[in-house]
């Protein structure tokens, strides 16, 4: 695993992203799960799945699943959470990387690839994490691919003010240009975060398509909720909150819009020979 990555992840802070400033992703991670997924009980991988937000919510809802992440750190965290719930507990969490899966052949129903992708800067590595999951797949079964869009910085930078930060402009324009996201200063700036490659939706798309899955959708996650700069108001009250997703969700899949969502999901579907 690459270095900053590893370094990034030891500071401990992906433990409550999505608690605090990542709410709106994952509400919008959680629909689109439940809407893609087969129904539980199911075999589920979890890969990249770090501290396990969405394993343990998924085995709280009845699937059987296991996750898989490099970070030593994320599967301690990942068992604890775990622990935490013994009536409804993980599979298992293991160390192990995307592009090398400790599983059998046709083993599961759905694999979560929600991290990995952005985190391989090479497209060969980002093939054979999707081959790897396209191997370990049954027929039919679902993979979940998240992405970070290509001017996810940028919006980023506008809507926390990054961009008045010195360096970010160049961290900016470099992926905006290549799609590769570097922190030059990854101890100064945890908040800039890591290594990572950025998609455009189409390249999500074809990469996805080309490890030999059908594309059966390709979505926005946090997609027109991303204009708020801070979306906890909205998710606090019942109200806002179904008027926030609703119009998140009408317009998820609008083609024009995909690229100003900081995070895409898609969804492939295995077929059943793969050559
Ligand atoms: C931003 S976190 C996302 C965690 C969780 N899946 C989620 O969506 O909240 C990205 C995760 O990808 C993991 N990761 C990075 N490179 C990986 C690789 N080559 N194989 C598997 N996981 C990887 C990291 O350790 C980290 O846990």
């Amino acid at each position: 695993m690459d270095r900053d990555i590893a370094a990034h992840y030891e500071l401990g802070h992906e433990a409550d992203r999505l608690d605090t400033w990542g709410r709106l992703e994952r509400e919008r991670t959680l629909e689109l799960l439940e809407r893609h997924l087969p129904p539980a009980p199911a075999d589920v991988l979890d890969v990249g799945g770090g501290p396990g937000a969405y394993a343990v919510r998924l085995a709280r809802a009845g699937y059987a699943v296991r996750l898989v992440d490099p970070v030593e750190l994320h599967v301690e965290q990942a068992r604890a959470a775990s622990a935490a719930q013994p009536d409804a507990p993980l599979a298992g969490a293991e160390t192990g990387d995307a592009r090398e899966l400790p599983a059998g052949d046709a083993s599961f129903d759905a694999v979560l690839l929600l991290g990995p992708l952005y985190h391989l800067q090479e497209a060969a590595d980002r093939m054979r994490a999707l081959r790897e999951a396209a191997r370990v797949l049954r027929p039919g079964g679902v993979v979940a691919v998240a992405a970070i869009s290509r001017f996810a910085s940028t919006i980023d930078g506008l809507l926390r003010a990054r961009l008045t930060e010195p360096g970010f402009e160049a961290v900016l324009e470099r992926g905006v240009r290549d799609g590769r996201h570097v922190n030059p200063d990854p101890v100064g700036h945890p908040h800039w975060f890591t290594t990572a490659f950025l998609h455009r939706p189409e390249e999500l798309a074809g990469e996805v398509r080309a490890a030999g899955f059908e594309l059966d959708a390709l979505l926005a996650i946090e997609g027109v909720g991303a204009f708020l700069a801070d979306a906890s108001p909205w998710l606090d009250d019942p109200v806002r909150r179904e008027l926030l997703m609703r119009a998140i969700r009408r317009v998820e899949a609008e083609p024009a819009l995909l690229g100003a969502s900081p995070h895409l999901l898609a969804v492939g579907r295995a077929r059943a020979n793969l050559d």
